[in-house]
Order: structure tokens, then sequence, then C-alpha cells
């Protein structure tokens, strides 16, 4: 790097420098004069200077060392920025607008971090909307309190060789993977994620379920009692849960439960739950959703009252037969409730028309007697 750094300096010392450095500015002032205006539209105009840049920063052995020690690469691949999103539109000075010049002054960075930490804020300049969204986050809420190991907008994206985030969609897992590999490993085991990989794009990934950019604690009460909503949003879609043979009834069945009542209630009336109700994701698993009848599942008889027992201590062996389960009560499904509930339906109209029946004849008899 000694070379190079010796080169960056004899570029504003030696006679070369008049030569390069001079039309240089001139491409600097020149470029920043037409991207002003096209600053807020994002779309930027692609300036040709990034050969310039390369001319230093295109050479592999390009590195220097930061404050701490830690080695720091300075080369930039010139093929993968090109196949990049930004490739062919943007420059580099786009992003680096502090070194539109060369030679460029020199930001000293405590360690690699440092650097990231500070450089992402470049995106912003463009992308303000996930820029806004990501500041609503719990990453963010973990690096606003000093925690480095959140991600920012590098972590995620990269920086010269950003690509399409979501193309394809198995892509965005492993993005996640980096930090929460126990969690990625479980999902795809799941039936979610085993779909996934075979190319189904029917299947929620990791942003659906938490966004990418404004994801909110997932262990909050108000979080927890909106799962079924976004379950909801596939499993009561008709159309889609057709394709599978899945019941489209999992949403009306659990929301008329015990359960589900209790979570509605808790939601429209805002107030802290003493204790979690059961949503789909306690019965279910979260990541690790398995087929109802597969072996492991929390769901199959056979572990059901494991399941319910995490919460109804001491639940015996008939307990889980306390819920009917996802099925509308019918002659072959919970005859009993079902019965019950056909005598309801006709027993009640049937008292409260005798009532009013009854009524009736008081007062006729009032008034014939009079
Ligand atoms: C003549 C060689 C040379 C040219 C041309 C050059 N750079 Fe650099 N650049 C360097 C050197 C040397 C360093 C490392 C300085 C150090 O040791 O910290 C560096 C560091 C950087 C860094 C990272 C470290 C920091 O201090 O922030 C960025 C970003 C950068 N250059 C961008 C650019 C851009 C953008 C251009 C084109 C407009 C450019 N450079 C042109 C030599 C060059
Ligand atoms: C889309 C915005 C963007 C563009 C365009 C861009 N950079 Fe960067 N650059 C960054 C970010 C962000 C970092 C910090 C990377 C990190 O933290 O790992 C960075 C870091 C660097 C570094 C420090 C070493 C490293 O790779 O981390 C150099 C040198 C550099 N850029 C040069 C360039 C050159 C040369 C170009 C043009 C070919 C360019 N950049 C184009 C965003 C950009
Ligand atoms: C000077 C403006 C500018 C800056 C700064 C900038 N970008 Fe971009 N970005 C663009 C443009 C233009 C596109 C291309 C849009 C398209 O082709 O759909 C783009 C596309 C993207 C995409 C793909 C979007 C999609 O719909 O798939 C991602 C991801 C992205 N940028 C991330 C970043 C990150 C991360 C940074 C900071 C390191 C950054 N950008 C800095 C202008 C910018
Ligand atoms: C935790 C990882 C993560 C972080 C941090 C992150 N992104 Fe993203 N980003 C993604 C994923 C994943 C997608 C793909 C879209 C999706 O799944 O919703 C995406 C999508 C995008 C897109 C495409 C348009 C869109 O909104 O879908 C842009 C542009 C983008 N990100 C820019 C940024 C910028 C700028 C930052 C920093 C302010 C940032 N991202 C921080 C993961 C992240
Ligand atoms: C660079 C590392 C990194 C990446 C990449 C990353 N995360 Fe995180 N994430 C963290 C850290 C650190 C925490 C804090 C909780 C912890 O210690 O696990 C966290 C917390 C979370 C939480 C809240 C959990 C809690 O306990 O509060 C969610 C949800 C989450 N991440 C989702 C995602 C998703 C989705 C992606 C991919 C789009 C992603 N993360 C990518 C580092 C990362
Ligand atoms: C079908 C919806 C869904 C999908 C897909 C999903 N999650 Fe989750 N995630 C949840 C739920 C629900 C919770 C809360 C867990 C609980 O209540 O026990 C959670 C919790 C978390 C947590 C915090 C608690 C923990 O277990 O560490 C992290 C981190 C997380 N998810 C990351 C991810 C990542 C990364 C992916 C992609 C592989 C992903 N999630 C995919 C629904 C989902
Ligand atoms: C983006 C749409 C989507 C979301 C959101 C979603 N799922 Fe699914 N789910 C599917 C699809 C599609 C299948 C069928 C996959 C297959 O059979 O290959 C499935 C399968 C299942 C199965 C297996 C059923 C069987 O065959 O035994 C269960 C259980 C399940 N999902 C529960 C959940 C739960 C609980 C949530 C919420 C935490 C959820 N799903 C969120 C689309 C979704
Ligand atoms: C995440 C914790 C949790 C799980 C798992 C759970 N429940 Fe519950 N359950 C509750 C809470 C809290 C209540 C009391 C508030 C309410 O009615 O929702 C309750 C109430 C009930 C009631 C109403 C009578 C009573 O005791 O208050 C029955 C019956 C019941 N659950 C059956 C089951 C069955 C069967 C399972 C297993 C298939 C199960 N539960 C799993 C938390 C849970
Ligand atoms: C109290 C535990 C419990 C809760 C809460 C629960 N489930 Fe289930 N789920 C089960 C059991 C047990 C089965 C298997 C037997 C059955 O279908 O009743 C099942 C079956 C399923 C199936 C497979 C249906 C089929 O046609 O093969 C899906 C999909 C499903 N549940 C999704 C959900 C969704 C979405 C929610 C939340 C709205 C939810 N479950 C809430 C215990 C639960």
């Amino acid at each position: 790097m000694l070379s190079l750094r010796k080169r960056l300096r004899s570029q504003t010392l030696g006679p070369a420098s008049k030569m390069v450095g001079r039309p240089l500015q001139f491409f600097a002032l020149f470029f920043l004069a037409i991207l002003a205006p096209a600053r807020s539209s994002a779309i930027a105009p692609a300036p040709a200077s990034n050969g310039l840049c390369l001319a230093c920063h295109g050479n592999p052995a390009a590195a220097t060392k930061l404050a701490n020690g830690e080695p720091l690469s300075l080369f930039v691949d010139p093929k993968a920025f090109a196949r990049s999103v930004h490739g062919g539109k943007l420059a580099c000075a786009d992003c680096h607008v502090d070194m539109a010049r060369v030679p460029h002054g020199v930001r000293q960075f405590k360690s690699r971090r440092a650097m990231s930490l500070a450089y992402y804020e470049l995106c912003k300049r463009c992308h303000f909307a996930q820029y806004a969204r990501l500041l609503d986050g719990v990453h963010y809420a973990l690096l606003a309190k000093g925690d480095d190991r959140a991600p920012t907008c590098v972590d995620c994206h990269g920086s010269h060789g950003i690509g399409r985030p979501d193309q394809p969609r198995t892509r965005i897992s492993a993005t996640c993977a980096r930090c929460h590999a126990a969690v990625v490993a479980a999902y795809r085991r799941s039936v979610h994620g085993e779909a996934l990989a075979s190319g189904n794009p029917d299947v929620p990934v990791c942003t659906d379920c938490h966004r990418a950019h404004d994801n909110a604690n997932p262990l909050s009460a108000a979080w927890h009692l909106s799962i079924d909503r976004l379950c909801a949003r596939c499993h009561a879609n008709r159309a889609l849960m057709a394709k599978y043979g899945i019941s489209t009834q999992v949403l009306t069945t659990y929301l008329n439960d015990f359960h589900g009542m209790t979570a509605s209630l808790y939601r429209s009336e805002k107030v802290r739950p003493a204790m979690f109700t059961a949503t789909c994701t306690d019965c279910h698993g979260a990541h690790d959703i398995g087929r109802v009848g597969a072996p492991g599942s929390p769901a199959i008889k056979a572990n059901l009252r494991k399941t319910c027992a995490r919460c109804h201590r001491g639940a015996s062996a008939n307990f889980p037969s306390a819920w009917i389960g996802h099925y509308e009560p019918s002659l072959s499904h919970a005859p009993l409730v079902y019965l019950v509930k056909l005598f309801y339906l006709i027993f009640i109209p049937f008292v409260i028309g005798g009532l009013v029946i009854q009524i009736l004849l008081h007062l006729w008899r009032a008034v014939v007697n009079r």
C-alpha cells in the first residue's frame, strides 16, 4: 500500500499531479454541477470518472492498515461493481461524495466496523424510505444503544457488489443467516422452508413475517397477539390453500375458541395481557412449523398434551380434547358439540318464541277482559 500512498502524495507534489490533478478537479466540479439538481430525485446520471478512481482502487493489491491495526483492502472489483444494481448508473463519487476530487482526503477510521457505521449513511441520500424504515426497527434500536453486532445497510446488502436483494427468493434467508444461523437452520427444515427450497414462491420468507427494514420485536405482547393475522394472509386465502388441500377454517375456528376470543379481546381493549393466550405459533411453532401429521409435529395427537402443558400446567392426557381443533363441529367431528349447538339452535328460538307468544296472549286477555 505504501507505493499507492506514495502515488497519492506524488500526485499532489510531483509535476505529474498538475497534469492529472487539474483535469480531474475540472471533471469533479463538472459532475457535481450536473449532479446537483438530480440529487433529490434519487436517480443520478452516470459520469465516466470511475476509471480514475479505479486506476488506484482497481489494483487487487491495494491495501492499508486501520488505526487499530486491522488490514483494509482498498480493492474495488470493477467487474463486480459493473454487475451490481448500481453498475452503469452510479459513479464512485455519487456515494463517496466527499471524495469527488483526486487526490482525495483520507478519513482515519478506528476499525473496520467504525468505517461501515460511517459509510452506511451514504445510502440515505437516494434510499431515504428504506433508511427511515430502518430507524423504526429493532436492529436500529440496538445500534442506537451502541450494540455493534446489529446490521446496517452494508451488512445486508454489501457496498460495491449489491445485487437484487430478493432474487432469488432464497437469498433473503441467506442474508439473515449470517447472524441468525440457528433460526435459519430451523426454518430451512420447516414445511415453509422446504417448499421454498424446492422453488415454491407461495410460502413465507423471513421478511414476510418480520419485514426487511422496520422489523418489530417479535417477543412483544402486541406482536404476539397479531400473529394470527400474519398467518391468515395466506391460510385464510381460499384460492391459495386450495392448491395444497389445506383447510382455510383454521382462522375462524381459532377466533371462535377461547384462545382466539381472548386474543381479540386483548387487541381491542388494548390491555396488556397478564399471560399470553395461545396463538398459531404456540401450537405449531414459528420457524420449525411442520406438517401437522408428521411424527415430530407439536400439533399431532401424540404430542398435543405436551404442547398444551407449556401453559396449562399439569394438563392430563384428556386435556387436549377440551379443544376440538380446527374443525367446525359436525356429525363426524365432535358430534356432541355439534348436537348441543344444533339443540340450542332450535331450543333458543323455541323458548324465546314461546315467551313472546305468552306475553302477547296475556296482553290480548287483558284487552278482551276489560
Ligand atoms: C492516486 C491513487 C488514488 C486514487 C486515484 C483514488 N484513491 Fe481512494 N485511496 C487511495 C489511498 C492511498 C487510500 C488509503 C488512505 C489510507 O491509508 O487511509 C484511499 C482510500 C479511499 C477510501 C477509503 C478510506 C477512507 O479514508 O475513507 C475511499 C472510500 C476511497 N479511497 C475512494 C476513492 C474514490 C471515490 C476515488 C475516485 C474519485 C478515489 N478513491 C481515487 C488512493 C487513491
Ligand atoms: C452505492 C454506494 C457506493 C458506490 C457507488 C461506491 N462505493 Fe465505495 N464504499 C461504499 C460503502 C458503503 C463503503 C463501506 C464498505 C464497508 O463498510 O464494508 C465503501 C468503501 C469503499 C472503500 C474502502 C475499502 C472497502 O472496500 O471497504 C473504497 C476504497 C471504496 N469504497 C472505493 C470506491 C470506488 C473506487 C468506487 C467506484 C468504482 C466506489 N467505492 C463506489 C459505497 C459505495
Ligand atoms: C446516488 C444515488 C444512490 C445511492 C447513494 C445509493 N443508491 Fe442504491 N440505487 C440507486 C439507483 C439509481 C438504483 C437502481 C434502481 C433500479 O434499477 O431499480 C439503486 C438500486 C439499489 C438496490 C436494488 C433495488 C431493487 O429494487 O432491487 C439496492 C438494494 C440498493 N440500491 C442499495 C443501496 C445501498 C445499500 C446503498 C448504500 C451503500 C445505496 N443503494 C446507495 C441509487 C443510489
Ligand atoms: C437486516 C437486513 C437489511 C438491512 C439492515 C437493510 N436491508 Fe434493505 N433489504 C433487505 C432485504 C432482505 C430486502 C428484500 C426485500 C424484502 O424482502 O422485503 C431489502 C430491500 C431493499 C431495497 C429494495 C426496495 C425495497 O424496499 O424492497 C432497497 C433499495 C434497500 N433494501 C436499501 C436499504 C438501505 C439503504 C438500507 C440502510 C438504510 C437497508 N436496505 C438496510 C435487507 C436489509
Ligand atoms: C449483522 C448481523 C445481523 C443480520 C445480518 C441480521 N440480524 Fe437480526 N439481529 C441481529 C442482532 C445482534 C439482534 C439482537 C438479538 C440477538 O442478540 O439475537 C437481532 C435481532 C433481530 C430480531 C429481534 C429478535 C429479538 O430478540 O429482539 C429480529 C426479528 C431479527 N433480528 C430479524 C432479522 C431478519 C429478518 C434478518 C434478515 C433480513 C436479520 N435479522 C439480519 C443481527 C443481525
Ligand atoms: C411464518 C412467520 C415467520 C417466518 C417465515 C419467520 N419468522 Fe421469525 N418469528 C416468527 C414468530 C411468530 C416469532 C416469535 C416467536 C415466539 O413467539 O416464540 C419469531 C421470532 C424471531 C426471532 C426472535 C426470537 C428467536 O427465536 O430468536 C428472530 C431473531 C427471528 N424470528 C428471525 C427470523 C429469520 C431470520 C427468519 C427467516 C429464516 C424468520 N424469523 C422467519 C415468525 C416468523
Ligand atoms: C406467504 C404465505 C404463508 C404464510 C404467511 C404462512 N403460511 Fe403456512 N403454508 C403456506 C403454504 C403455501 C403451505 C403449503 C406448503 C406445502 O404444502 O408445500 C403452508 C403450510 C403450512 C402448514 C402445514 C400444513 C400441513 O400440510 O399439514 C402449517 C401447519 C402452516 N403452514 C402454518 C402456518 C402458520 C402457523 C403461519 C403463521 C405463523 C403460517 N403458516 C404462515 C403459506 C403460508
Ligand atoms: C401459550 C400458552 C397456551 C397454550 C400453548 C395453550 N393454552 Fe389454553 N389457554 C391459555 C390461556 C392464557 C388461557 C386463559 C385465557 C383464555 O381463555 O384464553 C387458556 C384457556 C384455555 C381453555 C379455557 C378454560 C380455561 O382453562 O381457562 C381451554 C379449554 C384451553 N385453554 C385448552 C387448551 C388446549 C387443549 C391446548 C393445547 C392444544 C392449549 N389450551 C394450549 C394459554 C395457552
Ligand atoms: C391450541 C393449539 C392450536 C392453535 C392455537 C392453532 N392450531 Fe392449527 N392445528 C392444531 C392442531 C392440533 C391441528 C391438527 C388437527 C386439526 O386440524 O385440528 C392443527 C392443524 C392446522 C393446519 C392444517 C390444516 C389442514 O387442513 O391440514 C393448519 C394450516 C393450521 N393448523 C394453521 C393454524 C393457524 C394459521 C392458526 C392461527 C390462526 C392455528 N393453526 C392455531 C393446533 C392449533
